[in-house]
């Protein structure tokens, strides 16, 4: 028995982001949140043949509380999504206050789920869910993700347009750091099988990776960022988390996770300065098993990649810690 929540699912993730939850075998219940039209996003899903009941609920009604209880997985693509010109940090004032809102709930009628924070700038909001679960004494980081899956699911595709792989997915290219522009560092060095490279490419391939997301945005043109490659990375990621808990074992993913707290992490959160950090997290019945450690591999070019990350993400780290201790 699995019951997922979707926080956020009436919106451009969320209502694909779903779907794919009601399609999936292992799940049997689904609950969907949000500030508006869940009825009807329900509604309509629950008129799909696969195991999962549907309900939805809105704020009125203790909605949320009805929505988190009994949850196993708590899935939250709900905020602003980003506007040409505009950079993840930009959509930090609406959204961090709406997943503090959410983590909330989660803290006090959830507080064993799993939680995927999709929400951006997931750099800074996974510090903020970490400060409101430790404030109402329910942190565990080994249940705490940040949802970095949609730059690897890049990584995988980018690639594949040059080695010319039939199936894009069957490549692992570590994706580390966090999730925005400089802060994403794909580890070409370490892709399994190896991939080659040209070294005139690399760059621009690297580029491609960081900003790939805008490639998006711009083609939206002010009608929003990624949502159905989104909602598949987020599907993906939660999909294995559930694979996981259910005792499938040896399952990989990178995620942003709080290292101190996770098996494995102490000694990357000490090569990399930093406390949150996305890294190939083995999952679990707990969560987190263990993270790997390929930044000690990285090789010399990625190296200096990975030093700008660390300036980058310890602002927007202290951000979001800042954002719960002192708020605005
Ligand atoms: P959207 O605007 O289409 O949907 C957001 C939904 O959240 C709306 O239905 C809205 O009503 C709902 N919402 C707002 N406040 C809420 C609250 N307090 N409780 C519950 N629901 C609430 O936006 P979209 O395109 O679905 O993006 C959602 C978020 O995901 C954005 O912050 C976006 O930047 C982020 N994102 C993250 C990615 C990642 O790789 N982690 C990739 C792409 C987008």
């Amino acid at each position: 028995m699995v019951k997922a929540v979707v926080a956020g699912a009436s919106g451009g993730i969320g209502q694909p982001l779903s779907l794919l939850l009601k399609s999936d075998p292992n799940v049997t219940e689904l609950a969907l949140y949000d500030v508006v039209n869940t009825p009807g996003v329900a509604a309509d899903l629950s008129h799909i043949s696969s195991p999962a009941s549907v309900t939805g609920y809105l704020p009125k009604d203790d909605g949320l509380k009805q929505a988190l209880t009994g949850a196993d997985i708590v899935v939250i693509p709900a905020g602003i999504p980003r506007k040409p010109g505009m950079t993840r940090d930009d959509l930090f004032k609406i959204n961090a206050g709406i997943v503090q809102g959410l983590i909330e709930g989660i803290a006090q009628y959830a507080p064993k789920a799993y939680i995927l924070v999709i929400s951006n700038p997931v750099n800074s909001t996974v510090p903020i869910a970490a400060e409101v679960l430790k404030r109402a004494n329910v942190f565990d980081p080994k249940r705490l993700f940040g949802v970095t899956t949609l730059d690897v699911v890049r990584a995988e595709t980018f690639v594949a347009s040059l080695s010319g792989s039939k199936n894009p997915s069957d490549t692992t290219i570590p994706v580390i750091g966090g999730h925005s522009g400089e802060t994403i560092v794909p580890l070409f060095s370490q892709a399994k099988p190896a991939v080659n490279i040209p070294a005139e490419k690399l760059d621009a391939l690297v580029n491609r990776v960081q900003f790939g997301g805008d490639e998006v945005v711009k083609a939206k043109d002010g009608a929003g960022s990624a949502t159905l490659s989104m909602a598949y990375a987020g599907y993906r990621f939660a999909q294995k988390v559930i694979k996981a808990v259910k005792g499938e074992k040896g399952i990989v993913e990178p995620s942003y996770v709080y290292l101190p707290g996770v098996p494995g992490g102490d000694s990357i959160a000490k090569t990399t300065g930093v406390d949150f950090f996305s890294v190939p997290v083995e999952l679990g019945p707990n969560g987190v098993e263990k993270v790997i450690d390929v930044v000690s591999s990285a090789n010399d070019h990625e190296k200096k990649l990975l030093e700008a990350a660390y300036s980058g993400l310890k602002t927007n780290i202290s951000k979001g810690v800042e954002f719960v201790n002192n708020p605005p």
